[in-house]
């Protein structure tokens, strides 16, 4: 009896209900969403998460920077956020005598935290849908140039007109659903921003690549500033004389903790998603691009990984390098991998089928053979473009040749970019990566994507390695004390270099012919997406639609689960310091713990700490330092990473893999307090 009742439940409930963890809800049509939320756990109200007439949690949210989120902490404008997020502010403090990225840096009152030029923290202030006025005078009908001109033209004179409510404002109006509606952003832009503390890099990127989207996990990823505002609170310039700033609203912290099954809330940034292309776009995605730019890659990171396994001095200067072109290399095999799995081409394509069946006689008629069409237009250059991106562009010496002479030609200084460049540039990594992503050009790419100048030199050398062997030879780039003597009166020379002839019979074919024909394709692509869109939602009314992500506060609730990666594994959703101390390893330098928490812990009674926990939120690049909000309303984490056999969910999402990897916020505790020795810091805080 009980079971046939379950089954009938199972029954009735709509698809999108099993679900209920995909999604990134616009925080302004929260009300649409509450009750669900409520029904999953959440005991806040909606004017509690997104008001404009009172404080809220989205006061206590910012965009971190222009990629990262953020959350303050207290009412003196304390905020957190992920170490890889301040990773390149704590760098730039980062000297030999005082290494902050080694050793971590805790101020220890608050007039050691340091000033970071450049530095920004947007705080939203209001989000609206002003698709009526941006469409002002738009007749359906009117060409597509006309459209653009008068969206364009209304979108900056609202954006003139809400800016003028008051200063340090940037106003956004961005599209969305491809177009089918538009919405106005304000953000109070905080340009006064220190830093606070970091743990070092052996804590908070613990791990490193080698765990990078990955569980278990026991990544300390958290570094904390401070945001400054004049006396009047508002946003200023950096200035000894300025004051914390006091936000309507910070994040209580929760010391509960979590358990499997507990709500989950990120409130974040989500940078980008295309949950709503059809099967064309999904098949190049999973089956031509991701496994031909991962072939690449692998490549280019043996040759990286050869050289910095035989030198100590090459690990540190290709560490960063390899850092950032493992990050896409492995989120493209989860991606690539999950469309396979899920077989979202052959789901796409019967949705098609359905849809093309119910478009027959409407407006949308012919729509999905028509984007397909697009498709298949569009894709060879698109490939060929993604090739140049990934194989030409990935030779150091070029790009450093193309910058040195464009700094040369306006007048600009060469010395620090110089210095800079050659501090991390070991030539036989360049060399190699020339020899083999030449190489994959030639063999792979079409013979009308080869610059004639290319095909000349191969055929005039014989072979691209002895190309390669003269052109580093001949080439002044390679010489650094040459470079420094350059002078505007060598132009020409400069412009003879081979490297800066290579570089620009690319970037000639790809900059101007290749990137103009997709831009032209890509806008009929998205036009067409803009019926396609309004079709689906119409197709399916019953179905909540969310828009793509688009680095705009989004809300993603979910619960605390592990998840099972293979037949015969379940994890289990939370780590604790426990698996560090068994990861730990000097020789390995991923996992090589500071002396400090190997002391801790010999101490007895740490075993059980928690460092790291799973959760089934919806995310995506851009969610790294979000809050992680329990059922009340307080802080339980600091979202940081996805596992990699669920970052497909940028474009299908699947509840049984995917998941979001946050840092337990006790941890974040600990850490401030046994090996930052700030436990100051907590009396601004408030505890739940
Ligand atoms: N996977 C994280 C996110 O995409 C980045 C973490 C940075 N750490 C690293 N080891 N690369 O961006
Ligand atoms: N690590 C990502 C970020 O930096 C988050 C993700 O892709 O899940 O935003």
């Amino acid at each position: 009896m009980k079971k046939t009742l379950i089954l009938l439940a199972l029954l009735i409930l709509p698809l999108h209900e099993l679900v209920a963890d995909e999604g990134m809800w616009l925080p302004s049509l929260i009300s649409q969403r509450i009750e669900d939320m409520q029904k999953n756990g959440f005991r806040l109200t909606a004017e509690d998460v997104y008001s404009i007439n009172q404080a809220s949690l989205k006061d206590a949210v910012v965009l971190f920077g222009s990629g990262c989120t953020g959350e303050i902490v207290s009412d003196e404008g304390l905020l957190l956020t992920n170490h890889h997020c301040g990773y390149g502010y704590i760098q730039k403090h980062s000297s030999v005598e005082h290494d902050y990225l080694k050793d971590g840096f805790w101020a220890m009152s608050r007039n050691e935290e340091l000033p970071n030029p450049g530095l920004t923290v947007s705080i939203l202030q209001r989000m609206e849908d002003v698709t009526e006025a941006v469409l002002k005078g738009y007749k359906p009908g009117m060409s597509e140039e006309k459209r653009e001109e008068i969206v364009k033209k209304n979108s900056e004179a609202l954006i003139e007109e809400v800016g003028k409510e008051g200063q340090s404002l940037r106003v956004r109006v961005e599209p969305l659903y491809y177009g089918n509606q538009y919405f106005l952003f304000v953000f109070k832009v905080y340009r006064d921003v220190r830093l606070v503390g970091a743990p070092p890099s052996s804590i908070g990127k613990f791990g490193g690549d080698t765990d990078n989207w990955m569980w278990p996990r026991h990544t300390g990823d958290f570094s904390i500033f401070r945001i400054y505002a004049g006396k009047d609170n508002e946003p200023a310039d950096y200035s000894e004389d300025n004051v914390p700033y006091q936000s309507k609203k910070s994040f209580r912290i929760s010391r509960s903790g979590v358990k499997p099954g507990d709500f989950t809330f990120v409130y974040g940034c989500p940078g980008s998603t295309k949950e709503y292309v059809t099967s064309e776009d999904v098949s190049y995605v999973g089956y031509v691009s991701d496994p031909q730019k991962i072939a690449l890659r692998t490549k280019r990171l043996d040759i990286q990984k050869k050289y910095m396994s035989q030198s100590q001095a090459v690990r540190i200067q290709y560490s960063s390098k390899y850092a950032s072109v493992s990050n896409a290399w492995k989120k493209w095999q989860g991606e690539s991998k999950g469309i396979i799995r899920m077989n979202t081409v052959e789901s796409k394509k019967a949705y098609e089928a359905r849809f093309r069946e119910w478009a027959k006689g409407t407006r949308y008629d012919g729509l999905v053979d028509r984007l397909n069409s697009l498709y298949a237009i569009r894709n060879p250059y698109f490939l060929a473009n993604e090739y140049y991106t990934e194989t030409v562009r990935a030779i150091e010496i070029l790009q450093f040749a193309a910058a040195t002479k464009e700094r040369l030609t306006n007048g600009k200084p060469l010395t620090e970019a110089t210095e800079a460049f050659f501090k991390d540039y070991y030539q036989p990594i360049d060399e190699d990566t020339f020899t083999a992503m030449l190489g994959e050009f030639d063999e792979q790419v079409p013979e009308e994507f080869k610059p004639a100048y290319f095909k000349e030199q191969i055929s005039a050398y014989g072979s691209i390695e002895a190309w390669k062997d003269d052109l580093f030879r001949k080439s002044i780039f390679t010489d650094k004390a040459k470079v420094l003597g350059l002078t505007s009166a060598d132009l020409d020379a400069v412009s003879s270099d081979p490297a800066i002839k290579l570089g620009e019979a690319f970037n000639d074919l790809f900059s101007k012919d290749v990137r103009s024909k997709l831009t032209d394709i890509n806008r009929q692509i998205n036009l067409a997406y803009r019926d396609y869109m309004k079709g689906q939602m119409e197709f399916e009314p019953e179905k909540t639609f969310y828009p793509d992500a688009n680095l705009t506060l989004r809300i993603a609730y979910g619960h605390v689960q592990g998840y099972s990666p293979a037949d015969g594994v379940e994890y289990f959703p939370v780590s604790t310091l426990k698996g560090i101390i068994e990861k730990d390893d000097p020789e390995i330098f991923d996992y090589n713990i500071p002396q400090a928490l190997r002391d801790i812990y010999a101490e007895g009674g740490h075993e059980a700490q928690p460092v790291c926990f799973l959760a089934t939120n919806h995310t995506s690049g851009g969610n790294s330092g979000s809050p992680v909000i329990n059922a009340d309303g307080d802080l339980i984490g600091i979202n940081f990473d996805r596992v990699w056999e669920g970052t497909m969910s940028d474009i299908v999402f699947d509840p049984a893999f995917c998941r979001n990897i946050s840092l337990d916020i006790r941890y974040l505790l600990f850490i401030i307090e046994h090996i930052g020795h700030a436990s100051y810091l907590f009396d601004e805080m408030d505890f739940n």
